[in-house]
């Protein structure tokens, strides 16, 4: 990946909901080369505090706007200084890092498990296809978080015609549990296909290790997207690896997408 550090200028800061946040980063370098799946490593503020860059996901991308954003949920100190940038304000970004999903071809069926902020990868995947006039019918996108104040872009998947599986873990809309449920519910009952059919997911660890036993049992061709703690991000540190059955492997630089019946998550 031809990553490299840009200093982006940040156009918009939208709160859409409980500390959840959605950032429009200027950039013509990186809306021109990130790609589903790839990340961004950024400093929150000029200071060392935090010393650590944060890792995003690649959102969304308006290539001809020169623009692409992030959508992150406030969970510590990084975060807090992002939700409190102002329009203006300029980004030390190193990006696009890690790689990127592998598209299905246009006659296979999609599935798209997103898990709270797991969504934020997954909607760039989906909007790219359908981008590509990929057949919205055969897009199915399940999308779980604890409670219905959590969802996002719920409206937005609507309207695309795609066919959406909403949970939440409360009961407060849609199926009552976890996503990864819902989801072997459909796949016992035979609802969705197994064959010619590409899976993709993202979401916490405990989703992902799920997604990745359902892999192995039912020989998915799927697609997860990790998150590590990552210290450098760029291959470095090796302070973000994973298990394999290939052996230990770097989330920032072999991953962060790797094939689901192949990682070993505790
Ligand atoms: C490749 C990648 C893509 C990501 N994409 C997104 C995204 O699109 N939207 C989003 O909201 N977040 C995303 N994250 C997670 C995001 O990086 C963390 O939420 C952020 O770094 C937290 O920083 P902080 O200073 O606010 O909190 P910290 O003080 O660093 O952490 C707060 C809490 O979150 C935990 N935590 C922090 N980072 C991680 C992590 N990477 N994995 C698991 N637990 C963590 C800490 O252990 C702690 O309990 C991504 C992470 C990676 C590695
Ligand atoms: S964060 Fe340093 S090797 Fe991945």
């Amino acid at each position: 990946m031809n990553q490299r550090n840009e200093e982006g200028l940040l156009l918009s800061v939208e709160n859409l909901g409980e500390k959840l946040f959605r950032l429009k980063i200027y950039s013509p370098e990186i809306a021109k080369k990130a790609l589903p799946g790839n990340f961004c490593h950024l400093r929150v503020n000029e200071s060392y505090s935090p010393l650590l860059r944060r890792a995003f996901s690649i959102h969304q991308v308006e290539t001809e706007k020169n623009s692409f954003e992030l959508l992150f949920k406030v969970v510590g100190p990084g975060t807090q200084i992002l939700s409190e940038k102002k329009p203006g304000e300029k980004i030390d970004l190193l990006a696009p890092l890690g790689n990127s999903f592998s598209f299905p071809e246009k006659d296979e069926n999609t599935v798209l498990l997103a898990g709270g902020m797991g969504i934020a990868p997954l909607f760039y995947l989906v909007s790219s296809l359908l981008e590509k006039k990929f057949d919205p019918q055969k897009i199915s996108f399940f999308f779980g978080v604890k409670k219905k104040d959590e969802y996002l872009l719920v409206n937005d998947m609507v309207s695309t015609g795609i066919r959406l599986h909403l949970a939440t873990e409360d009961g407060s809309s849609g199926y009552k549990g976890m996503i990864t449920e819902l989801f072997f519910q459909e796949l016992r009952a035979r609802r969705l296909k197994t064959k010619r059919t590409r899976f993709y997911a993202c979401g916490p660890n405990p989703m992902l290790k799920k997604v990745s036993e359902i892999s192995r049992k039912f020989k998915l061709d799927c697609q997860i997207s990790l998150e590590s703690h990552m210290p450098c991000g760029v291959g470095a540190c090796i302070g973000c690896v994973v298990n394999t059955i290939k052996g230990y492997k770097r989330v920032c630089k072999d991953g962060p997408v790797f094939d689901a019946r192949e990682v070993i998550l505790d």
